[in-house]
């Protein structure tokens, strides 16, 4: 397996723990290693018993698991040590923010722990100060048992350090700001930086800077301005999905502000259409980056979960940027895991007429990298767009792969089995609206298995490309149990998790595929056998 991974049939993804379950808490770059710290049960593979467990890794590819950073010892977490996040203070060194439950009526306070010795260079010792813990706690006017996971602080030119908790107030999400001058004393401003009626607790939000003029990330510290734009995501409990907006913020004012593009809500943008939550970014110092990182969770029942061992694994981190439009976020898998490509195999200009499906031959199909361009000549075919179709997920399993299109569908049919009994089709349809086309991205896990009972979600998303080129490029990140694709250069990304008992090991295959009238080109596909992390 390529993700980063610890359970054994994995290969190159970092599946976060084995017979365990994890998710992500904070990642972070310190003295040349990127940190890894992420909710994890020692005791099973499904919630519970929850501990900071800790990797290291000198490339975000492959990882060493040290000793757990954090597990309940105190009276201020004794019920569970749950998400947080780590700063880096200048001059100081790393310190944790997380949240400590303090009694079995969920009650959520906000604690910190700093490292032992700052000059061990895997931090391996983490201690949480008696006497200052916890460092907040909900007042009358927060809701305790909903008030967790602060974000990473960022220091402001007021000499004050800001950061962020996630809560809500009945069905109102919010993240409060609180300010403090030497990292331990804390006080709420008068009023969340943000919040929205009707989206439920607010988990895991993440709060950072975009540049507006390069690709380059930024550190969060006094950073705002006319260069600038703010990104806040929040991880939506009621849907296990997160979405994020552009905007300003107005540190003075302590607000934060939605662009009027950005929708505010269930609706908005996603990092991803797929199994992807409780995110987090972070910046790189050492190579200027600011990237992010999501925990794919599972959904399956709890039965399958311990019967498969694990309940959600990290996927590939990914640089993040604003795009040229200043209307929405790109990623891209960081460029380290491209030292996991093996023998390449291409395809060039190869056509595709309705109903074609094309072996891409001679890479190992469980675990493969493939990137490929999509052209055709005309969009004359494209069907009518319904204004009724909203939710690209419904339309997804309305018109799936195998529904005969005008332009499109057309994709990679991954992780198949050669009589295609079993397939996770990834693909994009265009379809025409009256002044404008729009293009749909599915990763369709209907078809991904012959085993009943699990969960197979035609998740899906709506592209925002410009079609006059006539061209759409598609990457796929292939690992098993784990499909991740990145539309036009990471315009709209899905992370699908598919269990195939026919296509797997060497009777996976892999296949370009086109069921549209329209002819389709596959110009320059590459793929690559990726070779296993190494994960300890
Ligand atoms: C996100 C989350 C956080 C919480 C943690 C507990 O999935 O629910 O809000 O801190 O997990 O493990």
């Amino acid at each position: 397996m390529f993700f980063i991974s610890f359970f054994k049939d994995y290969s190159y993804k970092l599946n976060i723990c084995m017979l365990k379950m994890a998710k992500k808490t904070g990642p972070m770059y310190y003295n040349g290693y990127y940190h890894l710290f992420y909710q994890y049960n020692p005791n099973g593979s499904v919630w519970g018993n929850i501990v900071w467990a800790h990797s290291v890794s000198k490339d975000l590819i492959n990882w060493k698991e040290l000793e757990y950073a954090l597990y309940p010892s105190k009276p201020f977490d004794k019920f569970g040590c749950w998400s947080g996040s780590a700063t880096v203070v200048p001059g100081k060194g790393p310190v944790i923010l997380y949240t400590g439950v303090t009694d079995d009526k969920n009650t959520e306070v906000q604690c910190y722990a700093v490292p032992e010795d700052t000059s061990d260079p895997l931090l391996r010792k983490w201690i949480k100060p008696d006497t200052l813990n916890p460092i907040v706690i909900a007042d009358r006017e927060v809701n305790g048992s909903a008030f967790r996971d602060p974000t990473t602080a960022w220091w402001s030119n007021d000499r004050h350090w800001r950061m962020l908790v996630g809560s809500k107030r009945k069905h109102r999400g919010i993240a409060y700001l609180y300010k403090s001058k030497d990292f331990i004393k804390w006080t709420k401003a008068k009023h969340p930086i943000h919040s929205k009626s009707s989206t439920g607790m607010w988990e895991c939000p993440d709060f950072f800077p975009v540049s507006l003029e390069s690709k380059e990330g930024l550190d969060m510290n006094n950073v705002h301005g006319n260069n600038v734009k703010h990104v806040l995501k929040n991880s939506l409990d009621m849907t296990r999905f997160e979405y994020y907006t552009l905007g300003t913020y107005f540190p003075k004012k302590d607000k934060y502000v939605p662009d009027n593009t950005s929708q505010d809500g269930w609706g908005g943008l996603r990092y991803d259409y797929g199994n992807f939550y409780a995110s987090k970014s972070f910046f790189d110092p050492s190579k200027n980056r600011r990237i992010l990182w999501g925990w794919a969770n599972e959904s399956d029942s709890k039965e399958d979960d311990v019967n498969k061992g694990w309940a959600g694994i990290q996927a590939i981190p990914r640089t993040i940027w604003l795009d040229r439009s200043r209307r929405q976020l790109i990623q891209w898998p960081v460029e380290e895991l491209n030292s996991l490509r093996g023998k390449e195999v291409k395809m060039n200009n190869q056509k595709l007429n309705k109903g074609d499906y094309v072996e891409v031959k001679g890479v190992t199909a469980a675990q493969v990298d493939v990137e490929a361009t999509f052209t055709f000549l005309s969009l004359d075919k494209a069907e009518t767009f319904d204004p009724s179709w909203v939710n690209a997920q419904d339309l997804c399993a309305q018109k799936g792969s195998k529904i005969e299109g005008g332009v499109g569908p057309f994709g990679f049919l991954t992780l198949a089995s050669q009589d295609l009994q079993e397939f996770t089709p990834v693909f994009f349809k265009i379809f025409k609206a009256p002044n404008k086309h729009v293009v749909l991205m599915c990763s369709d896990a209907t078809s991904s298995s012959i085993k009943n009972n699990l969960y197979k979600p035609s998740f899906a998303g709506f592209l925002d490309v410009d079609l006059s080129n006539r061209k759409i490029p598609l990457r796929s990140l292939i690992d098993h149990s784990v499909v991740e694709s990145f539309g036009a250069g990471g315009k709209t990304n899905i992370l699908s998790r598919v269990y195939p008992t026919l296509a797997i090991g060497n009777q996976a295959h892999l296949f370009v595929f086109n069921n549209g009238t329209e002819q389709i080109n596959v110009q320059n596909l590459h793929a690559w056998s990726m070779k296993n992390a190494d994960i300890q």
